[in-house]
């Protein structure tokens, strides 16, 4: 009788870390490596491509990033160019291109990556989408 209480007990107190244990491997089976998050700014994940851009996915999130501290509110750069949404980059779009894409002169401060570049160009290339 004594004997069966004491292995109780110590099944009892295994019980837990079982569960854990399975827990853990329950994790590392189905846990898929998480992809590196974009650097702040970059918009939208790995998955956009030049084929598949659009304001929403991308150009909206980049410029809110790395334009409008200079072009919108009393940033220095608002009376040449206010950011204020889709249609205002629609709008603008051959002064935005000439800008960053061709003269490259903007960001002023700051730069786009290569990508950001690239995504841009090929954005303003399909027409703009929203
Ligand atoms: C550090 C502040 C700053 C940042 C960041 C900045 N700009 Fe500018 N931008 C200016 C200023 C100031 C001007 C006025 C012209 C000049 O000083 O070069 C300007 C001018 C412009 C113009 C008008 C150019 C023309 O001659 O018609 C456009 C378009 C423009 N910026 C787009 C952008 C875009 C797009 C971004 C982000 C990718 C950006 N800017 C980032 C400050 C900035």
């Amino acid at each position: 009788m004594m004997i069966t209480m004491v292995r109780w007990r110590k099944i009892l107190w295994r019980a837990p870390m079982l569960a854990l244990v399975l827990g853990f491997m329950a994790c590392g089976k189905d846990g898929a490596p998480t992809p590196d998050p974009d650097p702040p700014g970059n918009g939208g994940g790995d998955d956009v491509t030049a084929e598949n851009v659009t304001y929403t996915n991308f150009v909206g999130v980049l410029l809110q990033s790395k334009c409008s501290m200079c072009h919108a509110g009393s940033g220095e750069g608002t009376p040449y160019w206010t950011f204020s949404g889709y249609n205002s980059v629609k709008d603008n779009i051959d002064r935005i291109n000439d800008a960053v894409i061709v003269r490259r002169i903007m960001p002023k401060t700051g730069s786009l990556s290569t990508r950001e570049r690239e995504l841009l160009k090929a954005w303003i290339d399909k027409g703009a989408p929203q």
